[in-house]
């Protein structure tokens, strides 16, 4: 996967609005540790440190083009590459904090516990995912990778739903958890200029899609999916395109 963060950066306001929204909600006082998974370019990252100017903060991506942005952003973060399926904590967070990266990950029933076990007693894992694989965009991208010519250069490459309910992270998580804070938001984004959906998932969803194509490809695939999205998502009259998007959030206390 080519994630490309001038592409991902072409709505940055709004894709930082649910870290902030995550972070006005945590309820710790001084976490000397924080780790930012899925840093990306480093914007959810810049806000913990506003926050939190004396915590020693890491972020980590896989994507050296992401952190190549991060670190020229914000030089005195420790910034690292790493994938975050893998990753374990050496010594313990006081607050892990993640937005917009989990939901690229499989198998959560392993996985948040296994996040959970890198926070330290008394700090917190802080989550935010989409769960809008249902919306007409991820329909569209279904429909359109699953027919001819695109289903046999495309196939394994279309994400199923990895989120599930809140309740299940609820479930999952509780067991060592003091208190879990979860709820949902539908936001309404509100995107500026011409074919601002396709552009907006040209950062995130089809990142992976468009990596198993070749430059004429991902022209012919882009036009196909252009026309759909403008029909499902149409640009009123004063150029802006209503995306709506909902999103899992949760703190999750040890
Ligand atoms: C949607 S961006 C989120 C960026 C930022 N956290 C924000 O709030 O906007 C997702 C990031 O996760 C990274 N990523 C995807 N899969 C990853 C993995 N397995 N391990 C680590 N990072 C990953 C991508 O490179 C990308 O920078």
């Amino acid at each position: 996967m080519s994630w490309d963060p001038a592409q991902y950066g072409l709505f940055l306001d709004q894709r930082t609005r649910p870290a902030a929204d995550l972070l006005a909600h945590i309820r710790l006082d001084a976490p000397a540790h924080i780790a930012d998974l899925g840093c990306g370019p480093g914007n959810s990252t810049g806000l913990l440190a506003t926050r939190w100017p004396k915590a020693a903060i890491t972020g980590i991506d896989s994507s050296q083009a992401m952190l190549e942005k991060a670190r020229k952003t914000a030089p005195h973060i420790d910034w690292q590459c790493a994938d975050i399926a893998q990753w374990r904590a050496e010594t313990p967070f006081q607050l892990i904090y993640s937005n917009a990266l989990l939901h690229w990950l499989d198998n959560h029933a392993v996985l948040f516990p296994r996040l959970l076990s890198s926070v330290a007693k008394g700090g917190a894992l802080a989550v935010q995912m989409p769960r809008n694989f249902d919306a007409p965009s991820h329909r569209i991208i279904a429909s359109v990778a699953q027919s001819a010519p695109w289903a046999a250069k495309l196939d394994g490459r279309l994400r199923e739903n990895p989120v599930a309910a809140p309740d299940y992270y609820y479930h999952l998580l509780s067991e060592d958890c003091e208190i879990i804070d979860i709820w949902e938001t539908s936001y309404l984004h509100v995107l500026e200029g011409e074919d601002a959906v396709l552009n907006w998932i040209k950062g995130t969803a089809l990142v992976p899609l468009l990596a198993a194509l070749d430059d004429d490809e991902q022209n012919d695939f882009i036009c196909e999916l252009a026309a759909r999205l403008a029909a499902a998502y149409p640009r009123r009259q004063d150029g802006r395109t209503l995306f709506p998007f909902r999103r899992l959030f949760f703190i999750a206390y040890r």
